[in-house]
């Protein structure tokens, strides 16, 4: 039995206790719409996303310390759009170093906000960010050696919305906050005063940190939100550190239009889907016949591992919309939605392997104890190499179309590389679900192979290179990560 059956059979999720999940269980908190920056129709000067501490009620009436960015929690939602380049200053206010990287742009290594473009405390970070692609659900948060689940958990993350002129005049609900809506789903943990805790010990480590209550936009689930009628888009990002999520509606499919790096070609309709940690979909939901739907999240879905968690609940409702007397969208279920043919592996001329590996004989109880101060070299690598910033593992010549090959041993990991979307050719040996056919940055491993058709546009120097890694934050803190050229 190796130590992961070994921790699933002695059930560990039985240590965490649900004592966050009671209160959101006391009644439902209305669905918070995060402040939106909409740049769409220009910038004026530069824009300033302070970086600060500061302390957040997710709704318990305790008040919890956390990082923010312009906010008390997380950042705003940042509306642009495709041609435009954003003049950002990222001004440190934290009493620590980091970066904020943005998660899903192509964009050049020095402007990445990478584990190499870090911000000394009181220092500001002032990129130029390209905007150079397709309409998409992209998002930023902080990517600091050794300290990314840390700072993220805490709340330096963010979303920010491509648009395109086809997005823009496309006939989709875009109204912010009325029937188009941004969702960042998080599990958190509390502890017995109700403030939001990270409290790591060696039985969790190896799966990364996984909270035991569900919060959306920084409010404890469920949450509602009164919509007219009509279809109602629901942009949604897995911003938990470790956990995979299973999405589901309680009344029909979801209707799947975009997927991490743009639309789909047609709407795809899923009893449920996978979204593992760093993945973004974006859904309809029909509220013209209904009175109300909820956004359902199952554990079970992502296997019986999870079976404790959530205060002992399989499914935990997220949102529930509830119909008001308003006429929204009034267009109907979209079909075609992008020009978007099948990958073609022919392609490809290079192919690259990349194995993810876990010691299973690691001290993971005295790697938890110094969590943050250390961050557990060697432990957790890819071919056989844990993350080093002075080795670069990977050189690719750019405008080059390749194949990863991405594989893992023992539990599912969630893959992610910067600079690029990519498509699935294969996850965990087999094809990808129909949703997950699109324009990717972030693809499931487990067992089998799975396989991705990328090719990089923008140049990632010595000095700045892209990272690939696990998008489990712990795992990634902890060396399951590597660098790359693009050249
Ligand atoms: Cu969302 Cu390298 O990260
Ligand atoms: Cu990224
Ligand atoms: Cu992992």
């Amino acid at each position: 039995m190796n130590r992961r059956a070994f921790l699933k059979s002695a059930g560990v999720g039985a240590i965490l206790t649900g004592g966050g999940f009671a209160l959101a269980q006391s009644g439902a908190r209305r669905l918070p719409v995060i402040p939106m920056t909409d740049l769409t129709s220009g910038i004026d000067g530069r824009l300033t996303l302070a970086l600060n501490p500061a302390t957040h009620d997710f709704g318990n009436g305790v008040v919890s310390q956390t990082f923010g960015i312009n906010n008390s929690y997380l950042g705003p939602v940042l509306r642009v759009k495709q041609g435009q380049t954003l003049p950002v200053d990222v001004v440190n206010g934290i009493d620590d170093v980091t970066t904020l990287h943005w998660h899903g742009l192509h964009i050049p290594g020095d402007v990445d906000g990478g584990p190499h473009q870090e911000i000394e405390p009181g220092d500001t970070w002032s990129p130029d960010v390209p905007v150079v692609q397709r309409a998409s659900m992209n998002w930023f948060h902080s990517h600091t050696h050794g300290k990314t689940a840390q700072q993220t958990y805490k709340g330096l993350a963010g979303v920010m919305l491509v648009e395109d002129d086809a997005s823009l005049s496309a006939d989709l609900p875009k109204t912010y906050g009325v029937d188009d809506f941004t969702l960042v789903l998080q599990d958190k943990a509390f502890n017995s005063a109700g403030q939001m805790s990270y409290a790591l010990t060696g039985e969790v480590f190896e799966d990364g940190f996984e909270g035991d209550t569900l919060v959306v936009n920084g409010a404890i689930a469920p949450v509602v939100q009164s919509v007219p009628a009509g279809l109602v888009r629901l942009r949604i990002l897995n911003a938990c550190n470790a956990r995979f999520l299973a999405l589901s509606m309680q009344t029909g499919p979801l209707s799947v239009i975009a997927s991490d790096g743009g639309f789909l070609a047609s709407t795809v309709e899923a009893e449920s889907i996978l979204m593992s940690p760093g993945e973004r979909y974006e859904v309809l939901v029909d509220m013209n016949a209904l009175e109300t739907n909820t956004l359902e999240v199952n554990l079970d879905g992502a296997g019986g591992f999870f079976a404790n968690l959530f205060g002992g609940n399989q499914t935990s409702a997220a949102l529930t919309l509830t119909r008001n007397a308003n006429q929204g969208f009034t267009g109907s279920m979209p079909e075609r939605l992008a020009n978007l043919g099948p990958p073609n592996r022919e392609d490809a001329v290079v192919t690259r392997t990349f194995e993810l590996e876990m010691d299973g004989d690691a001290d993971l109880a005295a790697l938890a104890l110094a969590w943050g101060n250390y961050c557990g070299d060697g432990v957790m690598s890819i071919n056989g190499q844990p993350m080093r910033m002075d080795r670069i593992d990977e050189e690719v010549r750019k405008g080059d179309t390749e194949i990863w090959r991405i594989s893992v041993d023992d539990m599912l990991h969630p893959f992610h590389i910067h600079g690029c979307s990519f498509r699935i050719l294969s996850q965990q040996g087999a094809p990808p679900p129909a949703y997950a056919q699109g324009w990717k940055d972030m693809v499931h491993v487990e067992e089998g192979w799975s396989e991705v058709l990328v090719r990089f546009e923008h140049d990632a120097p010595a000095h700045a290179p892209y990272m690939y890694h696990c998008h489990i934050l712990e795992h990634e803190d902890c060396g399951m990560m590597g660098q790359f050229t693009v050249s």
